[in-house]
């Protein structure tokens, strides 16, 4: 028999208590042991769940209970997480999250806190929800030469782009409609400024370089400055705005970087719609592979939680285990990223945009002046932005193409 905690009994720390108690004979049977939910910890009370008399208040009576294997901490945020991870692997137990933050945060200090003790740090539902996408990544597709991996990674403004793409809305009015399906939050900055995709590319490439970049050395951008005049212009070129995160392995050192990018409607990532995620891996000589499904909800993340649990209680520390460390980590400049870029201001004449950028594609000139520069590198088009501004011209968007 192993005995299990849950740290949080909102949305997946529910689905999860769910997931092992209704399909208890296919998880026991792969996991090859009697699981028991022993606590659940949570500040409020739930008088009418089955679970009620399993829930406590205080995690001092879990962390010192020899009994307890295995705590599964799904509260969200960065504090108390940290201080109850640390001290779980200290006494002995693995800990599985599907906390982004405290992974993006602190992930290479429990893994070595891990190593140390001999127990098992998993976190497969902090990235993609219910997609099986890090352990792949590190089992399946590490030995390439991985040269970029890059996605979709939040599934509110994927829905809320999608929203604004199929139905015409405004930015607010699907913003609204995300809220009333439960999809945002009633403070949806995390998602729709980017961060949440921040600390899941942070969370990527980590696995893929070995190196945990600081989510504020990650250059991030939300959805709140996509307006419909450009999800118009895109279509009219054949192209689609995504929220992606991307981490891009140069010779000059990593970009990794969270933004609005148009993509040809026909790119794989561009057919991903709704809710869903998706995460493409490209390197030699796999060349490219993409995991795709559910990236958030009670189920899915449920999913990907006992997974994990089974994972360990199968083969314990024997699978492949993520290595990644804060030391020397090789950030290239932002300024030397090389795009092509969508523009549209106001203010500026055809002759005046050729003479700041070379050979633009002009796509627009009606109110707006909007075009596609050539390949240039950031700093040489933040310049050529700036020279525009000074002869009296406006930026009104910028949206970089994939
Ligand atoms: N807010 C997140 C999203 C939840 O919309 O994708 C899953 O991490």
């Amino acid at each position: 028999m192993k005995n299990i905690a849950i740290l949080g009994f909102g949305v997946v720390g529910g689905g999860v208590a769910d997931l092992i108690t209704k399909n208890c004979a296919e998880v026991e049977a792969l996991g090859g042991e009697q699981i028991n939910i022993k606590y659940i910890l949570d500040l409020r009370d739930f008088p009418d769940s089955p679970f009620a008399g399993k829930v406590v208040h205080d995690y001092s009576l879990i962390v010192n209970d020899p009994e307890v294997d295995v705590i599964i901490e799904v509260m969200g945020g960065s504090h108390p997480a940290y201080e109850f991870t640390v001290a779980a692997l200290k006494a002995g137990k693995s800990v599985i999250t599907s906390n982004k933050e405290v992974v993006a945060n602190f992930g290479d200090e429990f893994l070595a806190l891990a190593e140390e003790a001999g127990v098992c740090y998993r976190f497969e539902a902090a990235v993609g929800g219910g997609i099986p996408v890090l352990s792949p990544i590190i089992s399946c597709v590490k030995q390439n030469k991985i040269t970029e991996v890059r996605g979709i990674l939040n599934g509110t403004t994927n829905y809320i782009l999608t929203k604004m793409f199929s139905l015409g809305d405004s930015f607010e009015a699907a913003l609204s409609d995300a809220q009333a399906k439960g999809y945002a939050e009633r403070n949806p900055d995390a998602d729709v400024l980017g961060t949440d995709a921040c600390r899941k590319i942070a969370i990527l490439t980590a696995l893929v370089t070995g190196k945990l970049i600081p989510t504020d050395k990650i250059h991030t951008e939300g959805i709140t400055g996509v307006r419909h005049e450009d999800v118009l212009m895109a279509e009219s070129v054949g192209l689609k705005i995504k929220l992606l995160g991307r981490c891009l392995v140069k010779d000059e050192g990593i970009y990794a970087m969270v933004a609005p990018f148009m993509l040809p409607s026909d790119a794989p990532l561009a057919g991903v719609n709704g809710v869903f995620n998706a995460v493409e891996v490209a390197g030699e000589p796999i060349n490219s592979v993409m995991f795709y499904g559910p990236g958030a909800g009670a189920g899915p993340t449920a999913s990907a939680v006992v997974g994990d649990l089974m994972e360990i209680l199968r083969s314990g520390r024997h699978y492949a285990v993520p290595e990644f460390t804060k030391g020397d980590i090789g950030v290239a400049d932002f300024g030397g990223f090389r795009c092509r870029t969508y523009i549209s201001m106001v203010g500026v004449c055809e002759k005046c945009v050729e003479s700041a950028f070379g050979k633009i594609h002009v796509i627009g000139t009606e109110g707006e002046y909007a075009f596609i520069t050539p390949e240039m590198s950031e700093a040489e088009t933040d310049a050529a932005i700036e020279k525009l501004i000074g002869r009296g011209g406006e930026l009104k968007s910028r949206i970089r193409l994939l």
